[in-house]
C-alpha cells in the first residue's frame, strides 16, 4: 500500500449535547468556552499541528454558530481597528487562515459512525483524522495527541485510534480495546467494543476521542447497521476494518478533557485558568475561599 501524508481532519460536531442542556439548546456544545476560547478551536488548533490543512467540521441544522466562528466578522475587525486593539485584531484575522474549512449537514442524527461517513467524498481516497469536537487533549509532551496518532500512522501505514486507561467505573462510557503491544505505548488491536458492561470488557483501554482512519473505514461504515441505541456506531465499522486491514491503538501521551458534561466543562476551566499568569492569583484565591 502507498502512505499517503496526512492532510485532512474530519471534526464531527453535530450531536445535540443532550449532557450539556440547557445550554446546549441554542449554542452548540462545541463552542462552550475553555476560559476564553471555544473548545472547538482548540480541536481544529490541534488538527493544524498534526499536520492537517483541510478540515471539514459535521454539523447539524441549529448549529450554524459553528459556522459563523470560522468565518470574517468584518464589522468586529473594522471596530478593533479603529479603536486600536491590534493584538485582538491579529488573533481574530488569524483565526480566519487557521485552515481551509468546510461544512457539511448530518440530515439526521444516526450516531457517530454515520457523521463520519458524511465525510466519504471529502476524504476522496486520502487518509483522515477524526477528532471529536467537544474534547480538548493537553499533550504532555512537544507533539499534539492527533500529532503522535500522524506518527504511528507514518510508521504502519494503518489505522490508530488513541487510547487512554480509565477506571472501572468509566468502562461502560467509552468503546474499549485490547490487543497486543508491539512497541512502547502502541498496540495491534484484536478486541474492540462500544460501552461493555465492566464484566465484558475486554480490558480497561478506553478510544480517546482521536481517530486516524485509512479510506477503507468508509466501506466498513457503509456495511454498518445500527448497534448500541439503535446508532451507527464507529466503533463497530472500526472492528469491521479490523477484519481487514491491521488496526492500531496509541496510548496516549496527554490529558484529555471533554467539556461535553458538566463536571468535565468545569474542573477544564478551573485548571486551563490556573495556567494562566492573569488569572492564576485570583482564580487561587476565591477558590480557597469557597467550601
Ligand atoms: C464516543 C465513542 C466511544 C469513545 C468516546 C470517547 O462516545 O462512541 O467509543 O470511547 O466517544 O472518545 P460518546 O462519548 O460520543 O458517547
Amino acid at each position: 500500500m502507498i502512505k499517503k501524508q496526512l492532510r485532512k481532519a474530519v471534526i464531527p460536531a453535530a450531536g445535540f449535547g443532550t449532557r450539556m442542556l440547557p445550554f446546549a439548546k441554542s449554542v452548540p456544545k462545541e463552542l462552550i468556552p475553555l476560559v476564553d476560547k471555544p473548545v472547538l478551536q482548540y480541536v481544529v488548533e490541534e488538527a493544524v499541528a498534526a499536520g492537517a490543512d483541510e478540515i471539514l467540521i459535521i454539523i447539524s441544522s441549529g448549529k450554524e454558530a459553528i459556522i459563523r466562528h470560522f468565518e470574517t466578522a468584518v464589522e468586529l475587525e473594522k471596530r478593533l481597528a479603529e479603536s486600536g486593539k491590534t493584538a485582538l485584531l491579529e488573533e481574530m484575522q488569524k483565526l480566519n487562515h487557521l485552515a481551509d474549512i468546510s461544512f457539511v449537514y448530518q440530515q439526521e442524527l444516526k450516531g457517530l459512525g454515520d457523521a463520519v461517513s458524511m465525510a466519504k467524498e471529502f476524504a476522496g481516497g486520502d487518509p483522515v483524522l477524526i477528532l471529536l469536537g467537544d474534547t480538548v487533549m493537553d499533550s504532555a509532551v512537544s507533539r499534539s495527541v492527533a500529532g503522535q496518532l500522524v506518527d504511528v500512522y507514518e510508521k504502519t501505514g494503518s489505522s490508530v485510534v488513541a487510547l487512554e486507561e480509565v477506571p472501572d467505573e468509566k468502562v461502560s462510557s467509552y468503546g474499549i480495546a485490547d490487543g497486543r503491544e508491539i512497541a512502547d505505548g502502541i498496540l495491534k488491536l484484536s478486541r474492540l467494543v462500544e460501552k461493555p458492561a465492566l464484566a465484558d470488557a475486554p480490558g480497561r483501554l478506553a478510544v480517546a476521542a482521536r481517530y486516524l482512519f485509512t479510506p477503507g473505514i468508509f466501506t466498513a461504515l457503509a456495511e454498518t447497521l445500527p448497534g448500541l441505541h439503535g446508532e451507527i456506531q464507529l466503533t463497530d465499522a472500526i472492528v469491521k476494518l479490523m477484519q481487514n486491514e491491521s488496526v492500531y491503538g496509541c496510548r496516549i501521551r496527554g490529558k484529555r478533557y471533554d467539556l461535553g458534561t458538566p463536571a468535565g466543562f468545569v474542573m477544564a476551566n478551573v485548571e486551563f485558568a490556573l495556567r494562566r499568569s492573569d488569572l492564576h492569583d485570583t482564580i487561587l484565591e476565591r477558590l480557597k475561599s469557597v467550601q
